[in-house]
């Protein structure tokens, strides 16, 4: 780590007046964060302010930078009992959320929503046809996949529920009890959405209407066992630099990473997918027993991915760079480990320039800001952290839930 990327960070914080972050707890809270940097290039991450809200069990931060609206997923309830919620809340200039019944929503949803992604549809060929925008959500105990309409009000109902059932024998009995969807992400062209299901060791395919109605595909079937939790793309958008696109999948119960060829059809009916390789993202095979691979990202041409509870940096536990063979893939190939600040990091998520990545680690129950060399990929030097509520232990469904970056504001 040189000193050039961790001036181009602070370079970063500075030129925004403020650098916000959120963070969601599972014991029912959300956190504001401020990450500062003062006039002898020390930085700071401090927590701004605490929220109650997005019910009992606060899972999953999303964005929408362009309305300077946060929402955030509730994983209450299990497919026998209860259910879960969605919340939204305006963000005013200064980063604070909003609590008020007009700047904010919540309703009820299926149960056990792990994680969301929001996606348009719309016209592309008439701009006088605004687009119109949709939030899916993961519903990991609740076997479902659901969307709603955004804006969120009171009223919202959910356009779309499509709930899954095992069709075959699984190799997993004690996790694969149900179909579990793990996470919801967009493809490279914004048209399909993905969702890794950990129960039934399928990749589901979603094409997205020009009215935002989801149609399901032919889910790809992956190697049995591997229990597909997080994916991600590379390229992460539609380049004229590449003719190929590649699907990374961490898998949560073989501890492997998988990669696929993704090919488009010229009727853009449904994308399919094909095995390249299986790989460890780890210096050791396998990996130390109770460490589990969680959440994956692919700014650039690097491929992050953290790694819960194997103590590579005790008593912190590690996130994993690997980078493409060739530099453009689509095989990768493990680099190093760095810290992760923290114990089980479960989430993670890069600064919009690419310089920082905020760490979520869910039992110590911390975010750590570490820089990030935008050119060699390589990240280190830790530039804040900060605890926020309570410590959780590991394997239990306590402690941080994810981090997101907010807008950067005045
Ligand atoms: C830099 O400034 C901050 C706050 O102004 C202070 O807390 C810190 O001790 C200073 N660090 C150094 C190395 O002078
Ligand atoms: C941020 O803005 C909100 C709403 O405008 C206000 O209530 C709150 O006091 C502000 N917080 C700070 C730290 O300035
Ligand atoms: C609440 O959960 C049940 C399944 O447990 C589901 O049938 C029902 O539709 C859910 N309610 C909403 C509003 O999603
Ligand atoms: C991608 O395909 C186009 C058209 O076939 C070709 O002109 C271009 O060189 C290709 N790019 C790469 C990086 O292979
Ligand atoms: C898959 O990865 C392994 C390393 O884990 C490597 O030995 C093998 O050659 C790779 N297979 C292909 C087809 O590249
Ligand atoms: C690997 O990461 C460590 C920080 O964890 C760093 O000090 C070291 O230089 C890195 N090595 C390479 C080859 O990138
Ligand atoms: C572990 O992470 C904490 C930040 O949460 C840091 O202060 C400490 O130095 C780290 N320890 C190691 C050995 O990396």
């Amino acid at each position: 780590m040189n000193i050039k990327s961790v001036l181009f960070a602070i370079h970063t914080i500075t030129s925004a007046a403020a650098t916000t972050l959120y963070a969601s707890h599972y014991d029912g809270h959300i956190f504001t964060l401020s990450l500062s940097a003062s006039q002898n290039g020390s930085t700071s991450l401090t927590l701004a302010s605490t929220l109650q809200a997005c019910g009992e069990m606060p899972s999953w931060l999303m964005l929408d930078a362009a309305e300077h609206v946060l929402y955030c997923v509730d994983e209450s309830g299990t497919k026998s009992y209860g259910n879960g919620s969605l919340s939204s809340f305006a963000i005013s200039s200064n980063g604070s959320l909003a609590e008020s019944s007009s700047s904010s929503s919540k309703v009820t949803t299926m149960p056990g929503g792990v994680a969301s992604v929001i996606y348009q549809a719309g016209d592309n060929n008439n701009n006088n046809k605004k687009k119109k925008k949709f939030l899916a959500i993961a519903h990991y105990a609740g076997a479902a996949l659901s969307t709603f309409q955004l804006p969120l009000t009171p009223d919202s109902q959910p356009n779309q529920v499509f709930t899954f059932t095992l069709t075959e024998p699984v190799a997993d009995p004690s996790r694969q009890d149900t179909s579990h969807p793990h996470e919801v992400f967009l493809d490279p062209t914004g048209k399909y959405i993905l969702s890794p299901d950990l129960g039934a060791d399928l990749i589901r395919v979603f094409t997205i209407a020009s009215d935002g109605i989801l149609q399901e595909c032919d889910p790809f079937k992956v190697t049995a066992g591997n229990g597909p939790r997080h994916g991600a793309f590379y390229p992460a958008s539609v380049s004229n630099d590449h003719n190929t696109t590649t699907l990374y999948i961490v898998n949560e119960l073989s501890n492997t990473l998988s990669t696929y060829a993704v090919e488009y059809t010229d009727d853009d009916s449904c994308l399919s997918l094909s095995t390249l390789n299986e790989t460890t993202p780890y210096p050791t095979t396998p990996l130390p027993s109770n460490a589990y691979v969680s959440e994956i990202r692919i700014p650039d041409n690097d491929i992050y991915i953290s790694i819960r509870s194997d103590q590579g940096f005790a008593p912190n536990d590690s996130l994993a760079t690997l980078e493409l063979v060739d530099g453009t893939g689509p095989l990768a190939a493990f680099k190093n480990l760095s810290s992760s600040y923290g114990t089980v990091p479960r989430t993670f998520a890069l600064s919009p320039d690419g310089s920082m990545v905020a760490i979520g680690n869910q039992a110590s129950s911390n975010v750590a800001v570490v820089a990030r060399d935008v050119e060699t990929g390589q990240l280190g030097e830790l530039l804040g952290s900060v605890q926020v509520g309570s410590e959780g232990q590991p394997g239990q469904s306590n402690g941080l839930s994810s981090v997101i970056w907010g807008n950067d504001h005045d």
